[in-house]
C-alpha cells in the first residue's frame, strides 16, 4: 500500500493507494468523491479530466498519482466560492456554452489557470488553450465566447472598487 500527502482544494489530504497504476483522475473520483473531474478519453486527449496543479493545467488521466506528493490540486469543486459561481463559470452559463456539461469543469479550470497566470491573455493564446479541449454539443464559436467574457470578468474582478 501506497500513500499519498498532497493537498486539494487547499486541504491537506493523506490517500491510500492500491498497487498498480493509479492516475491524479482516479484517486479525485475514486478515493475523494471529487467527480466534478470528468474522465473522457482517459489518454490526454479531451480535456474532460483538467485540473489545475501547483499553478498548471494538466489533464489529470496522464498525471499519475504520486507524482502528486506534496503538490497543491485544484479542482473544479475548490472554484465556487461558497454558493457563489466563479467568474468563468458565469460566462460559461451566460454566453450558453454549457449543453451537456461533459467538457464545461475541464475548460473551465483550464482558463481559470490562463487568466491567473495571464489575465490579458489574447485570443490566440485562448484559443491555443481551447484546442486542448473536446466538446461535442455545444460548439466552438460559444466555448470562445465565453473565455473571452471570463477574460473581462477577470479583469474586472480583479480591479479594485
Ligand atoms: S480524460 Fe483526460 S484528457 Fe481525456
Ligand atoms: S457541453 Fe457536452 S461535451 Fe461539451
Amino acid at each position: 500500500m501506497r500513500v499519498l500527502n498532497f493537498s486539494v482544494n487547499g486541504v491537506p489530504k493523506t490517500v491510500h493507494l492500491e498497487e498498480g497504476r493509479v492516475m491524479l483522475s482516479d484517486v479525485l473520483r475514486d478515493h475523494l468523491g471529487l467527480t466534478g473531474t470528468k474522465v473522457g478519453c482517459g489518454v490526454g486527449q479531451c480535456g474532460a479530466c483538467t485540473v489545475i496543479m501547483d499553478k498548471k493545467a494538466v489533464t489529470s488521466c496522464t498525471v499519475p498519482a504520486e507524482k502528486a506528493e506534496g503538490k497543491s490540486v485544484f479542482t473544479i469543486e475548490g472554484l465556487a466560492d461558497g454558493g457563489k459561481l466563479n467568474p468563468i463559470q458565469e460566462a460559461f452559463v451566460e454566453a450558453g456554452a454549457v449543453q451537456c456539461g461533459f467538457c464545461t469543469p475541464g475548460l473551465v479550470m483550464r482558463l481559470f489557470a490562463l487568466f491567473s497566470e495571464n489575465p490579458e491573455a489574447d485570443d490566440e493564446t485562448i484559443e491555443e488553450e481551447l484546442n486542448k479541449h473536446l466538446c461535442r454539443c455545444t460548439g466552438y464559436e460559444a466555448i470562445l465566447e465565453a473565455a473571452r467574457l471570463s477574460r473581462s470578468k477577470m479583469i474586472a474582478r480583479a480591479k479594485p472598487n
